[in-house]
């Protein structure tokens, strides 16, 4: 730690008092029942919060309860999910509530031991479900609240992803002071609306006279500084052109084409005849349960 907070406790009240008046008013803090928590953090794991908010609201309309969801046709709930990309985030959300349906009596676990367990559950969304729905102080360690805390205790050298793992498990506010689902999402909300990867506001940000960063990041003399102190930048790759980009478009095609499906030609010439392997990518959409092909036609499941 290059300057560490003079008190965490401190750091914990200016935090938790700045999320009381400035977080953001998101749809799914105002709840903390666990089926629409996971469903917002399965959202917002590869898409944006403004693009999750209205997928948010129109799919909690159409399933408003695990088990509404359990019993629709995965058909119906890709319908839905379809237009914020990764679509089989829907097969997977729609796996999960079937199981905790037909196996756990419609509860989902409350600790983040046993949600981990839950097919297609991993350590985040276990995390963040244990925390924001049930109160747990799981550490939920997204890449806003890594490049947070990184800053925050380590300065301008994000140190290792185990270092951070363990930071973040030992700053968490003890229960009696701060909230520690408050904690985690002001860290989201710092980090998206100050502590960007590469032009901080360190001037507007409650963290600031905490953090081992701002002093440098305030007036960089280097320019990359506060690119080079963002642990691992994700590299964007094109999205234009992608298999991505083509299963997208398939489902888009199938959604349209409704119970007819479309002839696998077909597909050719409405994507435009791409380059890409279009066979192989059928494939991979049937494997991960999006599509099913019969006879040289392609339909939803
Ligand atoms: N990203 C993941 N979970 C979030 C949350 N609860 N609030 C804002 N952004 C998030």
């Amino acid at each position: 730690m290059n300057r560490p907070p003079t008190s965490l406790n401190q750091l914990h009240q200016v935090i938790a008092d700045w999320y009381v008046t400035f977080g953001r008013d998101l749809p799914w803090r105002k709840s903390n029942d666990p089926y629409k928590i996971l469903v917002s953090e399965i959202m917002l794991q590869q898409t944006q919060v403004a693009r999750v908010i209205p997928k948010y609201e129109a799919f909690l309309n159409a399933f408003p309860t695990l088990p509404l969801l359990a019993e629709a046709s995965v058909s119906d709930v890709i319908k839905i999910w379809s237009g914020m990309g990764y679509n089989n985030r829907a097969v997977r959300l729609h796996k999960l509530a079937r199981f905790v349906v037909n196996e756990l009596n419609n509860q989902l676990p409350c600790t983040a031991e046993e949600l981990i367990k839950l097919p297609g559950v991993g350590p985040y969304t276990a995390a963040a479900i244990a925390c924001f729905a049930f109160g747990s102080s799981d550490p939920v360690l997204d890449t806003n609240i890594y490049r947070v805390l990184s800053r925050i205790f380590h300065g301008t050298t994000p140190p290792s992803k185990k270092v951070i793992n363990i930071l973040a498990a030992e700053v968490i506010p003890a229960r009696s002071t701060v909230s520690a689902s408050h904690w985690s999402q002001a860290l989201m909300d710092i980090g998206s609306s100050f502590c960007s990867i590469r032009r901080p506001a360190c001037r507007e940000c409650p963290a600031k006279s905490y953090c081992s960063a701002a002093p440098d990041l305030e007036n960089p003399k280097d320019l990359s500084l506060a690119a080079k102190s963002s642990p691992s930048i994700p590299k964007k790759s094109k999205f234009i052109g992608s298999a991505r980009y083509y299963r997208g478009k398939i489902i888009d095609i199938l959604i349209g084409t409704g119970d007819q499906g479309s002839r696998v030609e077909n597909l050719y010439v409405l994507l435009g005849n791409p380059a890409i392997n279009i066979p192989q990518l059928l494939n991979g959409l049937e494997s991960d349960g999006l599509i099913k092909q019969v006879n040289g036609f392609v339909y939803l499941p």
